[in-house]
């Protein structure tokens, strides 16, 4: 059996499944909140080291001003409502993206991080304004500019995700098939699950089969 360490995730389908059910994108995105604290605790339950979510992309500020903002204040409210019991159940939260929010977000996140640092049965990821694309070109800049020498792995050791094992398991729900830009350096042996289900319609028997697929599959990283 495939052991299991890290688990990333893109959330898709939060807008489709507002709309459809009220109307609302942010309605959606509300409900996918509640997802996002059931797959936490799963992911605790199954021992689960590394869960990482994609939250933001740098590609979402092209989304009204006002799905923005509700989406930050949903973050804002789930971090000062959350972050006690996250400490309690040994979880430790670490943002991978650039940190240019509000100075009262940005203030919340450098708190939830700081507080949760020693934390050690899980690492929740949040990854916040993040991009692969752009993560890779700015840690290529600053091994030039450190003059240390571009190799596979100092890449690996200066990304946002360095001292994080690379995700055994993505999991996309929303029925599209892509990756957005998201952990493109750090999939390139991933065990990938594309669901058709919204993210808010994402369950416990949803994410315990996949756990149970992947430890079954025979991984060979290029070898036979
Ligand atoms: C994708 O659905 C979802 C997002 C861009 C945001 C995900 C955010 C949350 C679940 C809430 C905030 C997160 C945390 C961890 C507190 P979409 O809007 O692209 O859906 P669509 O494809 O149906 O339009």
């Amino acid at each position: 059996m495939n052991p299991l360490n890290h688990v990333a995730i893109i959330m898709d389908g939060n807008g489709r499944w507002g709309l459809k059910k009220h109307n609302s994108r942010n309605k959606g995105h509300r409900a996918g909140i509640d997802t996002v604290e059931k797959i936490i605790k799963i992911s605790l339950e199954q021992k689960i080291k590394y869960l990482t979510l994609f939250a933001f992309s740098t590609e979402n500020w092209k989304r009204p001003k006002t799905e923005i903002n509700y989406l930050f204040s949903l973050l804002e409210n789930f971090l000062e409502k959350k972050l006690i019991k996250f400490d309690k159940n040994n979880i430790k939260l670490k943002i991978i993206g650039k940190k240019n929010f509000s100075y009262k977000l940005n203030n919340l996140l450098i708190k939830s991080e700081k507080k949760t640092l020693k934390n050690s049965k899980l690492q929740v990821n949040l990854a916040l304004n993040y991009g692969s694309k752009k993560e890779i070109v700015n840690t290529i800049k600053k091994l030039n500019k450190k003059k240390i020498k571009v190799t596979e792995q100092n890449i690996t050791k200066n990304l946002y995700t360095k001292n994080i094992p690379d995700p055994d398991i993505l999991i996309r729900t929303g029925n599209t098939n892509r990756l957005s830009n998201f952990l493109l350096w750090q999939v390139s042996y991933t065990e990938i699950f594309f669901l058709k289900k919204l993210w808010p319609d994402f369950e416990k028997k949803d994410f315990i089969k996949i756990l149970n697929k992947y430890k079954k599959i025979k991984r060979n990283f290029g070898e036979i």
